[in-house]
């Protein structure tokens, strides 16, 4: 018998003030042409003043409690993928556990920028195979409005907020890719890119800092790192692209996201895209995508998921499960 971390309820929070490419176009030299045709955005959420990370994580965190049908004092963690925290620390994921009034277990954050949630659940899923937790709440959550800044066309029409969260409980299997939950993971960085996406600030500085980005660099290692690792993970699960119904990728171009697809050999009707409702959110956006599709009707139990990443660091990932 095989423990595998199968996922009992997902769901997702995106703040209420819709920001539409226009926007962007009435203040700055852009055009919703542009930024559509570049990046596949049309519009994105912004969280209100005083709304913060915490806030957003704990709305998703609760949405995918009831989804579950559990409380959190169910729980044994909780783990945030994040790299917008309300502070520098304690963890958000202490912050949530208080919102959800869990009082034992462990609540820890994880930072990889945006293969966070890739990060996340790979931790998440060791520690239940280890034995270390039963059911571990793993939440996407980022607030990227507050690292911009808005006089830089080339990146602050590109991010979002949002969070997205999934309950995942330990459920015996046979051991085998017809298992229910995560079949493989596949994890990596290369610090040598850090220069290519970062945030000027922190104890360096003594500030927050605002998100700097060389685009065209970071597209030129996209595709070709993310079809590198899905693939890799599909080996180690012993499927292929052939068996995959939903690729989930994180969302932070339509061009990266149909280019990877095409690189791996799986049709744009078998991938789920929400980057033109919510933009780039970081380590939310694979949450978020998986909570929407599954509202949608596109992803159903049983269907064999691949979720890939790339973000500062450079960090990138995978992970195979089926839901
Ligand atoms: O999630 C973390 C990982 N991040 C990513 O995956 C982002 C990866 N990169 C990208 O998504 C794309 O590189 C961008 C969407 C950021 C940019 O697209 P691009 O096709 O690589 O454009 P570019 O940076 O080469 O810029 C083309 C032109 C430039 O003008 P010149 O030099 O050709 O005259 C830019 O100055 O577009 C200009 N430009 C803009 N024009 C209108 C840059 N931003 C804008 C803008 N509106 N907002």
């Amino acid at each position: 018998m095989t423990i595998r971390a199968v996922v009992r309820g997902v769901g997702h929070y995106l703040p209420a003030r819709v920001v539409p490419n226009a926007e962007f176009a009435a203040r700055i030299d852009t055009s919703d042409e542009w930024i559509k045709s570049r990046s596949g955005i049309e519009r994105r959420h912004f969280a209100a003043e005083g709304e913060l990370t915490s806030d957003l994580a704990t709305h998703a965190a609760r949405a995918a409690l009831a989804d579950a049908g559990i409380d959190a004092g169910a729980l044994d963690a909780i783990i945030v993928a994040t790299s917008t925290p309300d502070l520098t620390f304690p963890s958000v994921a202490t912050m949530v556990q208080a919102k959800l009034g869990m009082t034992r277990g462990f609540a820890f954050d994880v930072q990889a920028v945006c293969a966070g949630f890739v990060y996340a659940l790979t931790t998440a899923n060791a520690l239940i195979a280890a034995g270390q937790a039963a059911r571990i709440l793993v939440i996407g959550a980022e607030t990227f409005s507050r690292l911009m800044d808005w006089d830089d066309r080339s990146t602050s029409v590109l991010f979002g907020d949002g969070a997205g969260a999934l309950v995942l409980e330990g459920q015996p299997g046979a051991g085998t890719s017809a298992d229910r939950g995560v079949l493989a993971t596949d994890l990596n960085s290369d610090g040598r890119f850090q220069d290519l996406l970062y945030v000027d600030g922190g104890t360096s500085t003594g500030t927050t800092g605002h998100l700097r980005m060389q685009g065209k660099e970071v597209f030129r290692h996209a595709i070709e790192k993310l079809a590198e690792t899905a693939h890799r993970s599909l080996e180690k699960a012993g499927l292929s692209a052939d068996d995959v119904d939903w690729i989930v990728p994180h969302q932070a171009n339509l061009r990266i996201i149909t280019g990877t697809a095409q690189k791996m050999g799986v049709p744009m009707n078998r991938v789920v895209v929400t980057v033109q409702d919510h933009g780039n959110t970081s380590a939310a956006s694979i949450p978020l995508a998986l909570s929407v599709g599954r509202a949608r009707g596109q992803i159903k139990p049983g269907d064999l998921i691949v979720t890939e990443a790339i973000g500062g660091g450079l960090a990138w990932g995978s992970v195979v499960l089926r839901w």
